[in-house]
């Protein structure tokens, strides 16, 4: 007689609502393949929910704004099912950690990036009528023997995290006080996770991490044994069927070793997103980005050497604290001078604790950065649209997503340079292949091709 064990869970169900960046979403994964080891079963249905967690996000002020509002709208659940367990999990519950129990009493548990282990007992806690929360941050936590659940994938690209934290202190910044100090996951696992998703027939892995270019990985006696460039080339090796991305890059530590190491590998893509926030030295000192709009420049003329075909992406941001009209006139000009593929573009939002916040001000009126983040999107508007004419007539290996969003006759995929491809579809051809695809036509978000 097989005899089973009552697990916690007990078959309950487990929702979460993911905000914020690629980390918070391989986050989540985490959370769920703990909680089924559990027993919990996780649900995508929030009407049947036991338990509803929220994932959160903290980086700009809007973020947190969207999700006090959507903690009200959870009321309604709570008042239908007496017994429904609310959890703010994330950036948010680190920063705020009790002030979130105070100012709403529907929040049940508090737990920080680093507490996820934790997550059946604050549950059971919170079952029992406490308040579950776990606000610790760890030195050493990267969940490396954790195998994420993959939830809302296509089965062909999967990100796989390899760091956690950051030490960088930009002055914007809220992420050191949120994900705490960084730290390097060990390459054994990762390796092994790379392998897994290969043989489950994905064919792109994003390596992920708040500033993956400092990732290393030390042996007994404190040597560097795996550095960043190195971890990319043992995962290149694992297929030339299996793509490699990165992301994010910090400037200061984009190593000539992994230009290098990019060009000398096919499956390694070309794109690089180099976050350059401003292009005014004196914003970027005062940012604490640590290099200088030269030694920016200086990067991207290194990497458009060795890889002439790379694209570059960026993050920008208009109105930082004192920026001036010529401050803004520099990004203006850094921005057509690199001629971006594509850019994350953001108002300044002071968060509280920053360095900016204690030591800055904040003087750029809200209409003003308004204007200039209008300027910057226009600019990149026309830039991404240039660069995706350049593109017309060029043959490029696209890597199959599934069917356009459009139509079930067309097909949908990336070019290496991380652009969106769509082409008539073949019948031999499904998700997770690789075609051959001659651009014909573009608009300023997608390149349109045909079949070579
Ligand atoms: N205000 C506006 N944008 C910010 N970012 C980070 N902090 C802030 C802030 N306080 C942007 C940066 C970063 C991206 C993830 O978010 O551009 O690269
Ligand atoms: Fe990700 Fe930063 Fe938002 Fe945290 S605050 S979820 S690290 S973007």
């Amino acid at each position: 007689m097989k005899i089973l064990k009552a697990t916690p869970g007990g078959g309950q169900k487990l929702y979460i609502e993911t905000y914020g960046c690629q980390m918070n979403v391989g986050d989540t994964e985490i959370i769920v393949s703990i909680m089924q080891k559990e027993g919990y079963l996780y649900t995508t249905n929030i009407d049947e929910a036991d338990i509803i967690l929220v994932n959160t996000c903290s980086i700009r002020d809007n973020a947190e704004q969207r999700i006090w509002g959507r903690l009200k709208e959870f009321q309604r659940y709570k008042r239908a099912k007496r017994s429904l367990i609310v959890g703010i999990v994330g950036c948010m519950a680190e920063r705020l950690k009790e002030q979130l129990l105070e100012r709403e009493p529907i929040v049940d548990i508090v737990a920080g990036p680093d507490s996820y282990r934790d997550m059946p007992k604050l549950v059971a806690a919170a079952q029992v009528g406490g308040k579950g929360i776990n606000v610790a941050l760890s030195q050493d936590e990267t969940y490396g023997d954790i195998r994420p659940v993959r939830l809302d994938s296509n089965g062909v690209s999967a990100f796989v995290s390899i760091m956690r934290g950051c030490i960088n202190m930009c002055a914007y910044c809220v992420v050191p006080y949120t994900r705490g100090i960084e730290r390097s996951r060990d390459p054994q696992t990762i390796l092994r996770e790379v392998k897994e998703v290969f043989d489950a027939g994905y064919r792109e892995v994003t390596l992920l991490g708040q500033n993956v270019n400092s990732y290393r990985w030390k042996n007994e006696q404190g040597e560097v044994v795996v550095d960043f460039p190195k971890l990319m080339e043992m995962v290149a090796e694992v297929s030339p069927l299996l793509r490699v991305r990165f992301a994010t890059s910090h400037p200061k530590d984009l190593s000539d070793r992994l230009i290098e190491v990019m060009a000398g590998h096919n499956n390694i893509c070309k794109a690089i997103h180099l976050p350059a926030q401003s292009g005014s030295t004196r914003m970027l000192q005062l940012m604490n980005r640590k290099y200088t709009r030269e030694w920016y420049l200086g990067r991207i003329a290194a990497i458009r050497a060795a890889m002439p075909d790379c694209a570059i992406t960026t993050d920008l941001i208009a109105g930082f604290c004192t920026e001036t009209l010529d401050d803004h006139a520099d990004t203006m000009s850094l921005m057509r001078e690199v001629g971006y593929e594509s850019a994350f573009m953001f108002k300044f939002s002071l968060r509280p604790n920053t360095y900016a916040a204690r030591h800055l001000t904040d003087d750029v009126s809200e209409e003003e950065k308004t204007r200039r983040l209008t300027e910057i999107i226009n600019l990149q508007n026309e830039l991404s649209i240039a660069s995706n004419r350049r593109d017309v007539g060029k043959v490029f290996e696209v890597l199959i997503e599934g069917y356009s969003k459009r139509s079930n006759e067309q097909l949908c995929g990336r070019t290496s340079q991380n652009k969106m491809v769509v082409f008539d579809a073949a019948p031999d051809l499904k998700a997770g292949d690789y075609a051959t695809v001659r651009i014909t036509d573009c608009s300023s978000a997608t390149l349109f091709g045909t079949l070579v």
